[in-house]
């Protein structure tokens, strides 16, 4: 059997699909990556839907959402795989994290909701799918997130060395990586991209703030940045994880109400947001760590990093670049590596991450 498997990611950016093609042998070797961005109309549909903005029927747009990206999330997986000289026979599995359109992990009923039907994956792909990857952490009371650490700890740690990987998506997560054998843990420290994102569709009409040129020019606004900081998601102590139904549009608004800032500034003041509660993050739950190893879109944003390593400072604050995974591919990577658990019975939670009560093998199998 071979030991190549492809991960499928979308994160809360809802930007698009990254497919990474890996081989386990056994150490992680990224063999071949694609990105297929998310048609315009796709995306405002998935945005719209995500944030319960839609007319009409939402179960009717639920199934030809999951179906629609089935058939994007396939086309990917083709896509990673016609750039390399290997065959669908030669992949073990394909790990589809599929897209986040709701993150309920508490609550009476708790839940979190990944769309992207794995049944067309197979199809399509005649490879075998393994998908809804977070939820069996949520029956077992855990928070369905973040997954990523496991992988972070397979292939980012070191025994001399205590660590601190980031991933910036539009929301970012952090995992501890101690020297020796310590305990690995992590959460989401709050929002990544998401809210600079949002500010960019509006003031710039650009879906991303391109290498933070925006936020660069404008000036922190303290007594916002204060006011952001008072959420109560940053002080509440972990396993927690947050998404789009939190940090979205309306938070920003809500917190914007009343005050009459120039635009550039409320950027700034958001790029801030996301490095100061990184850092905090860092600093209370990682004192130990010497090296601060970056990944995910926002590690593209050059102005972020400066924030990022002023409030980080006597740390090395590199990217995962630096240690064999280009920072784009990550969390695509590490959906690669759980569908590779799963298919050898081994659990992909990390209950002191997650706060479920017990390790447990993540998601479906759905054979080719
Ligand atoms: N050159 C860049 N400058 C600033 N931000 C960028 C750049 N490239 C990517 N990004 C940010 O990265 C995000 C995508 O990151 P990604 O890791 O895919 O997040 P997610 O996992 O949430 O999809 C974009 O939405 C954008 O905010
Ligand atoms: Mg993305």
């Amino acid at each position: 059997m071979s030991d190549c498997f492809i991960g499928l990611m979308s994160g809360t950016s809802t930007d698009g699909v990254d497919a990474a093609l890996l081989e386990f042998i056994p150490a992680a070797r990224l063999l071949n990556t694609c990105f297929l961005p998310y048609p315009q109309l796709l995306r405002e549909a998935l945005l719209n839907f995500a944030g319960g903005n839609y007319a009409g029927d939402a179960i009717d747009q639920l199934g030809a959402l999951d179906n629609e990206l089935g058939e994007l999330f396939a086309e990917a997986a083709l896509a990673v795989l016609a750039k390399t000289r290997l065959s669908r026979a030669d992949i073990a599995a394909i790990g589809s994290h599929g897209q986040t359109v709701r993150h309920r992990p508490a609550g009476e009923h708790p839940f979190t909701l990944q769309i992207s039907d794995p049944n067309v994956i197979a199809a399509r792909t005649g490879i075998t799918t393994v998908a809804d990857f977070r939820r069996r952490d949520v029956a077992l009371g855990g928070q369905g997130a973040p997954l990523v650490p496991a992988f972070h700890n397979a292939v980012f740690a070191d025994r001399k060395e205590t660590r601190a990987v980031v991933n910036i998506g539009g929301i970012a997560n952090m995992t501890l990586l101690p020297a020796e054998s310590g305990v690995v843990s992590g959460f989401d420290t709050g929002p990544g991209n998401l809210l600079m994102d949002a500010w960019s569709r509006a003031h710039l009409q650009q879906p991303h703030d391109k290498n933070g040129a925006f936020a660069a020019s404008g000036t922190v606004n303290a007594v916002l940045l204060q006011a952001l900081l008072t959420d109560e998601y940053f002080q509440r102590q972990p396993p927690k994880s947050t998404g789009r139904e939190h940090f979205g549009e309306m938070w920003l608004a809500e917190r914007l109400r009343g005050r009459n800032l120039a635009p550039a500034d409320v950027m700034a003041t958001l790029c801030e947001l996301t490095a100061h509660s990184i850092a905090d993050a860092i600093t209370s739950h990682a004192p130990h760590a010497t090296r601060v190893l970056l990944c995910g879109g926002g590690a593209h944003n050059t102005h972020l990093l400066k924030c990022l390593a002023a409030n980080l400072p006597h740390r090395t604050v590199t990217t995962t670049k630096d240690f064999g995974i280009h920072p784009d591919w990550v969390e695509a990577a590490a959906f690669a590596w759980l569908a590779r658990e799963t298919l050898a019975g081994r659990p992909g939670n990390l209950p002191a991450v997650t706060g479920a009560r017990q390790p447990t093998m993540l998601g479906a199998i759905y054979s080719a």
